[in-house]
């Protein structure tokens, strides 16, 4: 039955976690799958994550089902971080959620709900280019996909003007996903001005926005990385956010996403999330609880919540220094290419714009890992490794 199945090659992205692994060079530099890491290249348990399992140890007492929407305290809570608890839809309870596995859950979730809209027009429209499982996540679900363009490669930065070309022929049966902050793979942000101007085209033409928000906290802060989001939640009637705790919590394996929706009224709140529910029980019936259950201790604990704030910071202020770091290594080199993008850009990725060859040679010479789109994880960088990755690069370039 299964003889005509062939092996496929390894995902590009998690396949780089092997290949890094069996390589023996000791001067090897993982810049590769987007994991935040410290400055000896692990990546921690959360000190806030650590007092949060202890306590929960402690008072868990049965590991029963749970409601279908997953942990309750964790979903209010999460609403309150993305829209705030002062947010009109917030208090008006206008917006419904449910835990998911991960923020792909929430990504996959999400589509099936459109897919429940029974629009065959519909289309699901991502940044060119965009998180190399977007389009993987989405299309499964059978809707329509198209691309819109958003990143100049020349300057690093988004191209607005044609990013807002594409939107301005968009209506109704158009949804389009954005990256709330640190967009993956670019590093290139919306500008605050950018979410107004799409906040007044989706009001006025009815397109949906659809932000996956992976990243809040590692890239300007934890509430300005979502003023994008409470201003489009301010200015339009519906929208849908998927949100992580993989990067921001570094949750990774415990798989602690949720899926938000903002709707008109309480009542339709309520049948959206009979729909998300139904669309998750008939995908994998619930969602893992423990992750959710940590977040939801640390945001209703000062204590933990303080050293949670006090931690991200730290961590978004390292990524800042790893940036501006590799920029002085890399113009101290004078590399024929304007590396000064790196620091202009947000969280934990780059894309450094060299060519895939380049790529491979820094794989195979000098050991440094990286996506063949050339995207780097900058978390991945240690003050020791910058030398060694500019010379790299100096000599990949020249
Ligand atoms: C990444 O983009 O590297 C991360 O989000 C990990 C993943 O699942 O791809």
């Amino acid at each position: 039955m299964f003889d005509h199945l062939n092996a496929l090659p390894a995902d590009p992205l998690l396949g780089l976690i092997t290949a890094f692994h069996n390589d023996p060079n000791p001067q090897k530099v993982d810049l590769g799958v987007g994991v935040y890491r410290d400055e000896s290249g692990h990546t921690p348990i959360m000190s806030a994550i650590a007092k949060a399992q202890t306590i929960h140890l402690e008072i868990e007492d049965s590991k029963t089902y749970i409601s279908p929407a997953g942990v309750e305290g964790f979903v209010d809570g999460v609403k309150q971080l993305v829209f705030s608890k002062d947010s009109a839809a917030y208090k008006d309870g206008r917006i419904t959620g449910l835990q998911t596995p991960g923020g792909c859950g929430a990504l996959r979730i999400g589509s099936e709900l459109l897919k429940r809209l029974k629009n065959d027009n519909l289309t699901v429209w991502v940044s060119d280019p965009t998180w190399a499982n977007h389009i993987p996540l989405i299309k499964a679900t059978g809707l329509e996909m198209g691309t819109y363009s958003y990143f100049d490669a020349e300057t690093g930065a988004v191209n607005f003007d044609a990013m807002d070309a594409k939107l301005a022929t968009l209506g109704p049966s158009d949804m389009v996903l954005l990256h709330g902050c640190c967009h993956n793979p670019t590093g290139a942000d919306l500008s605050f001005e950018n979410w107004q101007q799409i906040a007044t085209r989706a009001a006025k033409q009815g397109f949906i926005p659809f932000v996956d928000l992976a990243y809040q906290g590692l890239g300007n802060g934890i509430e300005q990385d979502v003023k994008g989001i409470r201003y489009l939640s301010e200015h339009i009637d519906e929208m849908i956010v998927a949100t992580s705790c993989s990067k921001n919590f570094g949750l990774y394996r415990e798989r602690t996403g949720s899926l938000l929706v903002q709707t008109t009224s309480q009542k339709q709140a309520n049948a959206v999330l009979t729909q998300i529910q139904e669309a998750a029980r008939a995908s994998y019936s619930m969602s893992p609880a423990y992750g959710g259950y940590l977040v939801d201790h640390i945001l209703h604990n000062d204590g933990l919540r303080n050293d949670w704030e006090t931690e991200l910071n730290a961590m978004a202020r390292r990524i800042k220094d790893l940036r501006s770091g590799l920029l002085e290594k890399v113009q101290q080199r004078n590399i024929d290419k304007d590396f000064s993008f790196l620091t202009t850009q947000n969280g934990m990725f780059s894309l450094l714009g060299i060519s895939k060859e380049q790529v491979h040679l820094l794989r195979d010479d000098y050991a440094i890992y990286m996506a063949d789109s050339s995207r780097i994880n900058v978390a991945g960088l240690s003050t020791n490794s910058l030398e060694y990755v500019a010379d790299a690069l100096k000599a990949v370039i020249s």
